[in-house]
């Protein structure tokens, strides 16, 4: 599913409405139940065309809740500007809303349970801190390096892709990997079937008990499907480097202690070294298809399957992290490491902040050394609103060397919320933009 993210920027100046953007970039507004859209058809979608600011000005990209979609404008560091832009549905009404920024600003030193005591004042700042926000940036402290901005392709993308003709199809491609889009370079994509696609698959489901995989030869039709439209998105996208994470969600039921997709589940160790084999395999037929894999993790959610079975009903395999160690030091990173494939990079945990740097420090007690095959912490985004970010801080400070990649944040998964796309929502966006900031 491809995750949207929007940056909103809180200025220390206002936005005032006057007239209208024009080009072949505009944006053609409708309302829906939820908020306000962008039309876009095969004959007409609007880009944000990546402004390139002059020296010592700055570009500052302005989407409103009331309208404005991508509106650029030129400023010059160290002058008070007043940003006027107009709002393609304007009213009066809904003008006012503009100035309510609301900014949650949580501590990141504070524990899970500093948090929970603290959760009222956080309520209270958000609903009272109205005014503009007033940000220092001190160019001397470096953080973290960004590595990219990405989506994900699963089977239900293929199989959304496939309802739409090739012209839509391409300005999808293109509003999210092109630098006149969303600009992503990365995305992650299944090893096998995941929770957003059709039903739940995996190579070599046949014959069983096979830890040879011989009849893991060639991909599967449904990776052909989406080879061939990464083809057509690195193309129409002007994408060469596009980093590929790849991460499996269950093998084949054979391979598992309880001999089914989803529920209680590990990995059988007779299956350990196949387990890793199907991984290097994979990595292997998609390089030959000219789709280079850029890096994998060790799995999708691998609490999953031990321990939320109850609320998750699809395809998993459990891992405690003692049998992650083993399988990870003695299999996968060998075979990995010792590949044509060495430098894919891999990725640990895959899973919620709750779990992290826990997660890694019994993976170390179990085997020494095994954190040297990970070059980073894959994360997910779902309960942030609960999990300090402080946990995260705490995992960089003991293991300095690892990137950070949060590989999953969709939107709609808990029970109270709308299961699918709440097309325009403002709030959707907001909880993106939060937890980004924040992480
Ligand atoms: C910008 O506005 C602020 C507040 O009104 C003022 O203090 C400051 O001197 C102004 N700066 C410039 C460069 O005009
Ligand atoms: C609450 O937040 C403040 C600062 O934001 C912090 O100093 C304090 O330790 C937090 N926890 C509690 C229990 O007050
Ligand atoms: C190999 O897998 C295919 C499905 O991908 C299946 O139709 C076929 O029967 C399998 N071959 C064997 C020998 O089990
Ligand atoms: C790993 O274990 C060693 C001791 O065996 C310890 O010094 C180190 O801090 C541990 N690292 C992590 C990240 O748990």
């Amino acid at each position: 599913m491809f995750c949207k993210i929007l940056l909103v920027f809180c200025l220390s100046f206002s936005c005032y409405i006057s007239d209208a953007n024009a080009g072949s970039s505009e944006c053609l507004p409708r309302r829906t139940k939820y908020g306000l859209v962008c039309v876009c058809t095969a004959t007409h979608c609007d880009y944000l065309e990546n402004p390139q600011p002059n020296d010592n000005e700055v570009v500052v990209v302005s989407s409103s809740k009331e309208g404005l979609r991508f509106a650029v404008s030129n400023l010059r560091f160290g002058e008070n500007s007043t940003i006027t832009k107009s709002n393609p549905l304007g009213s009066s009404a809904e003008e006012k809303e503009e100035f309510k920024n609301a900014a949650v600003i949580v501590d990141s030193g504070q524990t899970f349970a500093q948090l929970l005591l603290n959760t009222t004042k956080i309520l209270t700042s958000r609903l009272t801190s109205n005014g503009p926000l007033e940000l220092q940036v001190d160019r001397a402290v470096e953080y973290q390096k960004i590595t990219g901005f990405g989506g994900a392709v699963t089977g239900t993308v293929s199989y959304l892709l496939e309802l739409l003709d090739q012209q839509l199809q391409d300005h999808i491609f293109k509003s999210y990997y092109h630098k006149d889009g969303l600009g992503f370079n990365l995305l992650r994509t299944p090893i096998g079937g995941c929770d957003f696609d059709m039903a739940p698959w995996a190579y070599n489901e046949e014959p069983r008990d096979d830890p040879k995989l011989s009849n893991f030869t060639k991909l599967d039709p449904h990776d052909e499907l989406k080879v061939a439209h990464l083809k057509r998105l690195k193309s129409v996208s002007n994408l060469d480097d596009l980093k590929i994470m790849a991460a499996a969600w269950s093998p084949p039921p054979w391979m598992k202690s309880n001999g089914v997709w989803s529920g209680f589940g590990v990995l059988k160790t007779e299956y350990y070294q196949a387990w890793a084999d199907y991984h290097l395999r994979f990595i292997e037929l998609m390089d030959a298809k000219n789709m280079p894999i850029w890096a994998i993790s060790t799995g999708n959610e691998p609490l999953n399957g031990i321990a939320f079975f109850f609320f998750v009903h699809f395809m998993s395999l459990g891992w405690i992290p003692k049998n992650q160690a083993i399988w990870l030091n003695d299999f996968l990173g060998p075979t990995i490491r010792n590949s044509k494939y060495k430098d894919v990079l891999i990725f640990g945990n895959d899973d919620q902040r709750f779990s992290f740097p826990t997660w890694f420090n019994r993976m170390n007690s179990t085997r020494p050394g095994v954190l040297n095959y990970l070059d980073g912490f894959a994360v997910h985004w779902y309960w942030d609103e609960v999990f300090a970010p402080s946990l995260m801080d705490l995992t960089l400070k003991q293991m300095p060397d690892k990137l950070l990649l949060n590989t999953e944040s969709c939107i709609g998964d808990k029970p109270w919320q709308t299961h699918g796309p709440e097309l325009g929502s403002w709030e959707r966006g907001e909880q993106y933009a939060v937890d980004f900031y924040i992480i």
